[in-house]
């Protein structure tokens, strides 16, 4: 997996992905960043990347040619034409099974807005994936680019030191994940739950599944709707729930 940034501000991404698993990631090869700075491609002498709106308003907008000359740069390199993601609150919503169809792709480029907006007309041309991380508006997209480029690294094989925890996680079956523990067996007087101590693994497995189905229903209800439950979550979750008005 190749991921391109194109940004203005590279060494926040670099900085940013050349932390922790993703950093690692990076050093054994699995991945790779190439962070490309769209202010490199400007042919004006004050190095100016963005403009006033046409029709008036607050803010600046990035202008089109330098947007659309760092992407040329980078497509001077590929052989395919690549997908291109433009970070932008009126996106899709990212989510996993998005991340997981992105982690198909050979290669990855994410275009980061700043200012009040990317000129039209480049996006356009560019573009093929607007994507929001949620409804919120930040200062950009480098933010929401690393969010993406972080969540779908963790799926490229290998990068999680151990391939199982990628499958068995939060989200994977629409269920949020079990609670979990490591010693002491006691901290300030808060005991670890008995039946994790007790090495009976079908109870653990047991009390596990029950764990997921009750934060489910108490966090993010609308996941349960689309969770796939047996006969016995059904009668878990209407034993130890109350539904709400
Ligand atoms: N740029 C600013 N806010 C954003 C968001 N919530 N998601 C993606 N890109 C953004």
């Amino acid at each position: 997996m190749k991921f391109y940034c194109l940004t203005l501000f590279p060494e926040m991404v670099r900085n940013g992905m050349h932390t922790s698993i993703t950093g690692r990631a990076m050093e054994k090869g699995l991945i790779e960043l190439e962070t490309v700075n769209i202010r490199d491609f400007t042919t004006n002498k004050h190095l100016k990347v963005d403009d006033y709106p046409y029709g008036g308003g607050a803010g600046l907008v990035m202008q089109a040619e330098p947007v659309y000359k760092a992407y040329e740069s980078v497509c001077a390199k590929l052989t395919k034409k690549p997908r291109v993601v433009f970070l932008t609150p009126c996106g899709k919503t990212f989510h996993q099974k998005m991340a997981k169809e992105l982690a198909q792709e050979e290669e990855l480029i994410f275009l980061c807005g700043h200012y009040e907006g990317v000129d039209e007309r480049v996006l356009e041309m560019i573009v093929t994936d607007n994507v929001s991380i949620g409804d919120y508006v930040l200062t950009g997209g480098e933010l929401p680019a690393m969010v993406m480029m972080d969540c779908i690294s963790r799926l490229v094989p290998g990068v999680l030191g151990n391939d199982v925890s990628a499958d068995t996680e939060s989200f994977q079956e629409n269920l949020l994940e079990y609670p979990q523990y490591t010693r002491p067996e006691e901290f300030m007087g808060q005991k670890v739950p008995e039946v994790l101590l007790s090495g009976h693994h079908a109870n653990v497995e047991k009390w596990r599944r029950e764990q997921s189905l009750l934060r489910t229903a108490k966090y993010r209800p609308d996941l349960l709707e689309k969770a796939e439950l047996c006969a016995k979550d059904l009668q878990f979750l209407q034993n130890n729930t109350c539904k709400q008005e």
